[in-house]
């Protein structure tokens, strides 16, 4: 008999089934088209105990009670089937598990819809690429913690592992897991995002070349920003194109596409009203990147900045963009986790963020030193407000300030757009001010919508009649 099932055998389904296997799990393997499950067998059928199925039936009969049965289909409509495709064959008590990038909201209706058939439901980030699916991912399970109870020595197995650790823990009920992964693959967004304009801030500004780039980043990465991407950077930037000999970078269409998991992070922050800048800024900038016709039409038309340009002095440049990277790099840690924190309230998850931070050590694609820092910080003062304010980042922030506005005038100036960079300054600078001028802000609502204010003097909200006798009233 088989312990779990993997449904679905794409990359990260047959790696996952693979990891599995490798980790003395019995494992069954069924895809709808069954041509999947052949080659599957034929070509890693010795690594473990597989056994295939052509039918749910199949499927089912050669399941251990209760059954665990993880999917991994595209998210979306196809994992719908999926569980209308599966269900009329559990039994009450069997659990379905979506590992794929579910909308969150979509989780919570999947799991009321399967509970209410008897079944259990978890909703699991999945996170690591097709690597870390094979050798070890960054697991962010949510659901019914019984259910969860079930799966937890499979996934925190298969799972990478950090000082010994499992990257794999319960991150709370209904849609937490996939909320929590669409906030990491947000964060994601702001990495990258924000290592593209290092990029494109040194290419300009320095003439640097990718060659030269790719050591840069790989030094980088052996100080506080080393981290995944920055090593994977230095990769992408070091490859040579076979065709032409040329960086590879540099054939590459400049047109980001995404598949929408940092686009619902931001939506979901404007819905709770966290400033997450720095992520929506990324998704705005892969929306710019992909109108390459008008910028190109643009390009030609509309003038950049004139005059002399200081020289930069490359050596100190190079160093201050490595800290305005990590600048700019904490505040988009610091509004993800603060968005995490909203969701918590709002959807009464109870998410540990300490814990979170924890097991996106290792595994992920955002996996970097740094967040054994968020883990401390959080360790400290569980109820931290802003990560920001946790004594290492704030002197962090405190020390990279200074680089980081220098980053930003050489970026002005030679007009290099950083959207991501100059928001997170922004963020920073207005999250440390007592006064902001939304005083104007309000005073304009009143003015033009009698939509009142309240004082710094007196308790109450109040509306000024400025066009008629000036007179300021009392709103209740
Ligand atoms: C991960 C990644 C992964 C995601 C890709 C692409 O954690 O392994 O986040 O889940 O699908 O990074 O996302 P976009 O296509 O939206 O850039």
């Amino acid at each position: 008999m088989s312990v779990i099932a993997v449904v679905g055998l794409a990359t990260m389904g047959m790696n996952l089934a693979r990891n599995l296997a490798h980790h003395g799990f019995a494992v069954s393997l069924y895809n709808r088209t069954t041509a999947r499950v052949d080659d599957f067998m034929k070509q890693y059928g010795t690594e473990g105990a597989f056994t295939p199925a052509r039918s749910p039936q199949e499927l089912v009969a050669q399941l251990e009670k209760p059954r665990r049965i993880l999917m991994m289909v595209k998210a979306g409509p196809p994992v719908d089937e999926t569980i209308d495709h599966l269900a009329p064959h559990l039994d009450a008590g069997d659990i379905l598990i979506d590992g794929g990038n579910s909308y969150f909201l979509d989780t919570v209706r999947r799991g009321k819809a399967v509970e209410a058939k008897g079944l259990r439901f978890i909703g699991t980030g999945v996170s690591g690429g097709e690597e870390g699916a094979l050798l070890g991912p960054s697991i962010m399970p949510g659901g019914a913690r019984d259910a969860y109870t079930q799966v937890e020595p499979m996934l925190t197995q298969i799972s990478a592992h950090v000082d010994g650790e499992p990257c794999c823990t319960y991150i709370g009920p209904g849609g937490a897991g996939h909320y929590v992964k669409m906030v990491h693959n947000g964060i994601e967004y702001a990495d990258i995002q924000l290592i593209a304009e290092a990029y494109d801030l040194l290419s300009h500004a320095l003439n640097l070349g990718a060659d030269e780039l790719s050591r840069i980043f790989a030094e980088w990465n052996r100080g506080d920003l080393e981290s995944y991407l920055i090593q994977i950077t230095s990769e992408v930037l070091g490859k040579r194109d076979r065709a032409t000999g040329r960086p590879l970078v540099d054939v590459i269409l400049d047109e980001a596409e995404q598949k929408g998991t940092g686009k619902w992070a931001s939506q979901s922050a404007l819905d709770l009203g966290i400033p997450v800048t720095a992520i929506t800024e990324a998704v705005f900038a892969r929306f710019l990147s992909a109108l390459k016709a008008d910028r190109q039409h643009a390009s030609k038309t509309l003038a950049g900045p004139n005059g002399a340009i200081r020289t930069a002095a490359p050596a100190s440049l190079v160093d201050d963009v490595r800290s305005a990277l990590y600048a700019s790099k904490m505040v988009a840690y610091a509004q993800g986790f603060e968005q995490m924190q909203a969701a918590s309230n709002e959807y009464s998850w109870d998410l540990e963020l300490g814990s979170i931070a924890r097991i996106w050590r290792g595994g992920c694609i955002i996996r970097a030193r740094f967040l054994n820092r968020i883990t401390d910080a959080y360790a400290q003062e569980p109820s931290l407000k802003n990560l920001l304010l946790a004594p290492y980042f704030r002197d962090a922030m405190a020390s990279a300030q200074g680089a980081w506005r220098r980053v930003l005038s050489v970026a002005v100036e030679r007009g290099i757009p950083v959207p991501a960079f100059s928001s997170s300054l922004a963020y920073y600078d207005a999250y440390r001010r007592d006064r902001l001028p939304a005083n104007l802000v309000q005073g304009l609502r009143d003015y033009f919508g009698a939509h009142s204010y309240k004082r710094i003097d007196r308790a109450g909200s109040f509306h000024t009649r400025w066009s008629q006798d000036g007179e300021e009233v009392p709103v209740r």
